[in-house]
């Protein structure tokens, strides 16, 4: 929420949680949120609609149609309204060709978005290939979860799809990096 807050997010936003797992962030972002403006998305289905009914303080503040389960970063039935999105954890879970698939979704699929966060672990060129130690002592690795992933190819990735990005300069739990990607037209 505070890196939310952060890039200017208010109430009137109408927020895309990708990878919402358990409504770690939907439990305070729901009840921020006007209602009907929150979106999750997730692999797993059951996941998405537990955390609905255990840890939401009001679960029908959040329509189940709300919850949207996609494991292939298309956003069926996620509308126009999009404002802000956000991928916490996700990336770090996935290979960096789905990675790429959601860059390109948000990019096209997402008109009205004006920032989009996520987070990453990164590796240095020289530790890439092999298990890597990040500042907290988490081990990250190129081919399984938890991943990572170099700097230079997130900055690729976005220009593909088209979206500005720039690094957040806040720590985040367990030494990952937070990232902001904006389209180009946005401030
Ligand atoms: C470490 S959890 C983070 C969950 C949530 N963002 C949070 O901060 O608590 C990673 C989440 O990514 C989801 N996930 C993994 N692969 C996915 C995919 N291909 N598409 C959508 N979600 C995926 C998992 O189901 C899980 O909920």
């Amino acid at each position: 929420m505070a890196a939310l807050a952060a890039e200017g997010m208010t109430p009137d936003d109408h927020l895309l949680d990708i990878g919402c797992g358990a409504l770690r962030l939907g439990h305070l972002a729901v009840p921020y949120l006007r209602p009907g403006h929150y979106w999750g998305t997730d692999a797993s289905l059951a996941l998405m609609r537990h955390g609905r009914a255990v840890e939401l303080p009001d679960p029908d503040r959040l329509p189940l149609s709300h919850l949207v389960e996609d494991a292939d970063f298309a956003f069926p039935g996620v509308p126009d309204s999009i404002t802000m999105a956000i991928a916490w954890g996700v990336f770090t879970h996935v290979p960096t060709g789905a990675m790429e698939c959601a860059l390109d979704a948000v990019a096209t699929r997402l008109p009205r978005l004006r920032r989009f966060l996520f987070s990453v672990f990164l590796a240095p060129d020289a530790c890439f290939d092999g298990p890597f130690r990040q500042t907290d002592g988490v081990v990250t690795h190129p081919d399984r979860a938890p991943r990572h992933i170099r700097q230079a190819e997130l900055l690729l990735l976005c220009d593909k799809a088209g979206l500005k990005v720039r690094q957040s300069p806040g720590r985040l739990p367990r030494g990952q990096t937070l990232w902001v990607a904006s389209p180009p037209q946005m401030p």
